[in-house]
């Protein structure tokens, strides 16, 4: 083997090294998408004037983004608490007509669209009105409740011809966009593998939310927030912290899978909820009369891959995804994706074992036949893409949102979208509690074990 040809394949084996490292070799700057084109007026005539339903946790977050986009007027909130209505207030800076009654904002002629962000189990109900009432609607993820919910959902928006939007919001992120279109030109290979993970360890991560200190059945309708729920007696606990309980949330899947399937459903292109699903967990930790584990991993089975996730309230960990192809690796941490190459091939002869003269001359006729020709040698340099600090995906996707409003644009995650995902979701439960594989029926629209 000449010299040349050795430095010629060391060089290519140590660059490959390298990129296993994941080492960044470039970095790129994403350009963020026209919500951040600010200021950009918008014509009088195009104001979008919305109203606010849910105004805890995350609406309040909607509501102060909603009104910091272009041309959007928050015209009245609505929330069963009352110290939630008085937040709206504050919030929109203005008086502005508050209720406990959603439907008076469905008959309100002022309003062209809702921003719901309620607790899951009255996500299909106010979905479901205000598309029969003519009202576009933004509901916060997962779409629903139960299996059924979500079919319900996708006929009330396409009977009433309306805009459903979920409020996963990777479905918007530039992030996730670029990994989209890297996995589209088959950047990566064939992936048969997706993993995605994240960890929390306090006890805000685990929904353990103070209880507000003027709460009450005076200051709360309890009736209406319960909903489809089984009755019972006023209970604070239930109130602030839902997730902890099946009658109104899903538990891990619902609240956290959620956003890691958004995710790999939206760059994969997956259009259907996956067949299978194997969930193993438990509930070690927070012993504190909730009914849904603490620790949860499930491996599905899509056609294309398979894919496992992994949440523990437990262990502070890093949030990532990976999608595993022959060709690399596409990672995303956070508001970054960073993409490693793989040649996925042999950088010297594979003979473990050989004896010497069997292994030498087979690697001089190996070299010969595997030398890169001139100008053919690549780098297998890995490149980070990252998003401007300061971006906020959400701010995005209800920009999205407003602007499906405003022109008729389909929505970018739409009610079958929304309900693929939220499938997953109760597909990883069904696993869990009856401790079977879970498999999905798409002609019965059922999930059984
Ligand atoms: N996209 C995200 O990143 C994200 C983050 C957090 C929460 N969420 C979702 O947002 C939704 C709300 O979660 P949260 O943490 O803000 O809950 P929350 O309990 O803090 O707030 C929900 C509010 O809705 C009100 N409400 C309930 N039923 C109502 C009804 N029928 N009419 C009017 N008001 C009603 C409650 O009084 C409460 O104030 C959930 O679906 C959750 O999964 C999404």
């Amino acid at each position: 083997m000449s010299e040349q040809q050795m430095s010629r394949r060391k060089f290519m084996k140590t660059t490959a090294c390298v990129a296993g490292a994941t080492l960044a070799g470039r970095s790129i700057l994403l350009d963020p998408g026209r919500s951040y084109a600010a200021p950009r007026s918008v014509a009088a005539g195009d104001t979008v004037r919305m109203g606010m339903i849910g105004v805890g946790m995350q609406g309040s977050g909607l509501l102060r983004t909603s009104i910091g986009l272009p041309g959007v007027e928050c015209v009245a909130a609505c929330d069963l608490y009352d110290g939630r209505r008085e937040l709206a207030k504050e919030i929109v800076d203005k008086e502005i007509p508050t209720t406990r009654h959603y439907k008076e904002l469905l008959d309100n002629k002022e309003i062209d669209c809702i921003v719901a962000a309620v607790p899951d189990h009255w996500h299909k109900q106010i979905v479901v009105d205000c598309c029969n009432a003519g009202k576009d609607v933004y509901c916060e993820k997962p779409m629903s409740h139960t299996v059924a919910d979500g079919f319900e959902m996708i006929a009330a928006e396409q009977k009433n011809n309306r805009i459903v939007q979920i409020g996963s919001q990777r479905r918007s992120s530039i992030v996730y966009g670029k990994a989209k279109e890297l996995y589209e030109r088959g950047v990566i290979g064939q992936v048969c593998l997706v993993e995605a993970l994240m960890g929390r360890n306090d006890p805000c991560g685990a929904w353990e939310y103070t209880v507000p200190t003027d709460l009450s059945p005076e200051t709360l309708d309890w009736d209406t927030w319960l909903g489809t729920a089984p009755r019972k007696p006023f209970n604070a606990l239930h109130f602030t912290r839902w997730r902890c309980w099946q009658d109104y949330g899903e538990g891990i899947p619902g609240d956290l899978f959620v956003h890691l399937l958004t995710g790999i459903h939206h760059v994969a292109g997956i259009t259907a909820p996956p067949k299978r699903a194997f969930s193993m967990g438990g509930l070690f930790r927070w012993q504190d009369g909730r009914d849904v584990p603490d620790t949860l991993t499930t491996v599905y089975e899509y056609p294309q891959f398979r894919a496992t996730l992994r949440v523990t309230l437990n262990t502070e960990t890093e949030e990532a995804t990976r999608f595993m192809g022959t060709l690399g690796m596409l990672e995303i941490r956070n508001d970054e994706l960073t993409v490693v190459p793989q040649s996925g091939v042999d950088y010297e002869p594979c003979t473990p074992g050989w004896p010497r003269k069997m292994r030498t001359d087979f690697a001089e006729q190996w070299e010969k036949e595997h030398e890169p020709k001139p100008a053919t040698l690549s780098t297998l340099e890995s490149t980070r893409f990252y998003a401007p600090p300061g971006y906020d995906e959400d701010r995005e996707h209800l920009w999205n949102f407003f602007e499906s409003v405003r022109t008729r644009r389909p929505s970018v995650e739409d009610a079958t979208f929304g309900n693929n995902a939220a499938l997953a979701c109760h597909l990883a439960n069904y696993s869990y509690f009856n401790n079977t594989v879970a498999s999905w029926d798409a002609g019965k629209r059922k999930i059984s074990g």
